[in-house]
């Protein structure tokens, strides 16, 4: 499947079983994560809708002498909410503290991290929907009132207590915002979408991440690790230590152009950023279902991956390119991807038809 070539692949054997490089989760293995992320507001590439507005919401905050407003980040996993909740800490000048949904179980220790917090410090919980019922109705009042209230005793001695919290400011992030309860989402007072990145962003990044791993890279094969990876920072950072490893290993005392082509084909990695698992999911479509429309559970069974994992990861990047699209009788393949397939397209479908991603 690969060229012959001189580059010692021993190091990416088994890759199958561990990580997939284009999977943008976080693993164990993104330790080096905290040294690429960017520490201020001028240091994060992008964004600019988003970072025009919170930089105002902030500087308003600050002369108001009051904590920011509680901020809702959301958007596919890799696009930058966690780094973006440690600038807002740092901005504002208060400490962050860090959980998230799933590690709180009791409503007690999200008591025992709210009394804990001082005035300006950021509340970051991470995978914000994925927060207990009884957890997220300590949350209410906490963000409304900065007061935790619970009843203590049972029956007809059953009594409420308030217990004052200093005013602090709720960083949410997810990867599903449809996903939260109306009453948590109606705390939020800011609300910022993450978008997918541009290939000229995307290759900024790679070449400052560069830098910081104290490697030079040519612009050439900054662009080509940019453009190729699907729209989402950490991706970038994970493609481009990936082909250091490769240019290394050749001898270059630089990431050149074709360095990063021969990385990203020994990858799987194709021309627009798709791993075996996106040709898969395609292929599927449009050769088991005729295009579709599919359902997420019956395309689930059928590739073998996970439902959750193809709607957050897969799908934001396919229906970014006009690959897929969401009809309300299950997704369907465009011309596009057809044409990205080399199969030919059912008569009718034609190339380019955006359909309404939102459905
Ligand atoms: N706007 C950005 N500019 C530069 N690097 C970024 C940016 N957003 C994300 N990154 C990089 O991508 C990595 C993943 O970002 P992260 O904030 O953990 O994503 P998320 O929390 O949305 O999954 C970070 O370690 C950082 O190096
Ligand atoms: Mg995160």
């Amino acid at each position: 499947m690969f060229d012959d070539d001189d580059y010692i692949v021993s190091a990416f054997d088994g890759q199958d079983d561990e990580e997939r490089v284009v999977d943008s989760e976080k693993t164990e293995y993104d330790d080096v994560e905290n040294i690429l992320r960017p520490k201020s507001m001028e240091g994060y590439v992008g964004q600019t809708k988003v970072k025009e507005n919170l930089t105002v919401f902030m500087q308003s905050a600050k002369l108001r002498n009051e904590p920011l407003d509680h901020v809702l980040l959301y958007g596919p996993p890799g696009l930058g909410k966690t780094t973006l909740a440690h600038i807002i800490a740092t901005e504002m000048g208060g400490q962050i503290r860090v959980t998230s949904g799933p590690a709180i179980e009791k409503s007690g220790d999200l008591a025992a991290i709210l009394t804990n917090l001082n005035e300006g410090d950021v509340l970051f919980v991470d995978e914000i929907h994925r927060l207990n019922r009884n957890v997220e109705e300590i949350l209410y009042p906490a963000m409304e009132d900065f007061s935790l209230d619970f009843i203590i005793g049972k029956g007809p001695s059953a009594r409420s207590v308030q217990i004052p919290l200093k005013r602090f400011t709720l960083v949410g992030a997810t990867t599903r915002a449809g996903l939260l309860s109306s009453p948590l989402r109606d705390r939020f007072g800011v609300m910022c979408r993450l978008e997918m990145y541009s290939n000229d962003e995307l290759t900024e990044i790679v070449t400052r991440s560069a830098k910081i791993l104290g490697s030079d890279i040519s612009p050439e094969g900054a662009k080509e690790i940019g453009s190729r990876s699907r729209g989402t920072p950490r991706i970038a950072n994970r493609l481009l230590r990936r082909v250091r490893d490769f240019s290394i290993v050749a001898g270059h005392d630089e990431i050149t152009l074709e360095d990063a082509k021969k990385g990203l084909k020994r990858m799987e990695i194709d021309e627009l950023g798709l791993d075996s698992t996106d040709i898969r999911l395609l292929r599927a479509m449009a050769e088991k279902f005729n295009g579709g429309p599919v359902g997420l559970d019956t395309l689930s069974a059928t590739i073998n991956e996970d439902a959750t994992t193809i709607e957050d990861v897969y799908e934001p990047y396919l229906l970014q390119l006009g690959f897929i699209a969401r009809t309300p009788r299950g997704r369907v393949l465009t011309a596009n991807a057809y044409k990205h397939l080399n199969i030919s397209a059912p008569k009718g479908l034609q190339i380019s038809v955006f359909e309404d991603n939102d459905a």
